[in-house]
C-alpha cells in the first residue's frame, strides 16, 4: 500500500490516510463521508439520462466517488478491475445484487467487497438515492457482464476515463 502521489482532487475531508499512516478502511471512509451531509449535499446533481457521479478524491492508495441515482438508474453487472471497494448509502435506498443474493442498502449501511467481486447496483425505489464509493487501488478498468444461464459472461472492458 503506497500513498506517494498528491491528491488531484481534494475538496473535503475524505478520510484518506496520510502517507505512512495506518489505512483507514474503505468502509470507514464511505460511512464517514455518507454521514457528513454538509460535505456531499451541495455537490449532488441529478441527471435523468444516467447516474451522475463526481470523483471527490484520488491518491495513490484510493479514490472516492459520489454518485446520485434517480429511480430506475443502475450500473449493470460489473467488476472493479481488481480493485477492492466499499460503498455506503447517504440518502434513499439502493438495491445490490451479486451472484448469490439481493439486498437493500440504506443510509447508515455499507457494503465492502474484494478484488474479485461482481455486482450490480440499482435504485429500484421511487425516490432519488445518493451513495459514496471508495476503491483501492484507484480504478483502472472495469469489466461488464451479463448472466447467461446464471453464469457471468464478460461483455466489455472499460478503461478509466470511459465512465
Ligand atoms: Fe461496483
Amino acid at each position: 500500500m503506497t500513498n506517494t502521489t498528491a491528491p488531484d482532487t481534494v475538496a473535503m475531508n475524505t478520510g484518506a490516510p496520510a502517507a505512512g499512516a495506518a489505512a483507514t478502511t474503505l468502509t470507514e471512509t464511505v460511512m464517514d463521508l455518507a454521514a457528513d451531509r454538509d460535505a456531499w449535499l451541495p455537490r449532488v446533481r441529478l441527471d435523468p439520462s444516467d447516474r451522475w457521479y463526481e470523483r471527490l478524491h484520488r491518491d495513490g492508495d484510493r479514490e472516492i466517488w459520489l454518485i446520485s441515482w434517480l429511480p430506475g438508474q443502475g450500473t449493470g453487472l460489473h467488476d472493479h478491475g481488481g480493485s477492492r471497494g466499499a460503498f455506503a448509502v447517504a440518502l434513499g435506498v439502493l438495491q445490490e445484487r451479486d451472484l448469490g443474493a439481493v439486498r437493500d442498502v440504506r443510509p447508515g449501511e455499507a457494503r465492502a467487497f474484494g478484488p474479485e467481486y461482481l455486482h450490480e447496483v440499482r435504485n429500484v425505489s421511487s425516490a432519488p438515492a445518493i451513495s459514496v464509493h471508495a476503491y483501492s487501488p484507484p480504478l483502472t478498468s472495469m469489466n461488464r457482464y451479463e448472466l447467461v444461464h446464471g453464469r457471468p459472461v464478460r461483455l466489455a472492458t472499460e478503461d478509466a476515463g470511459q465512465w
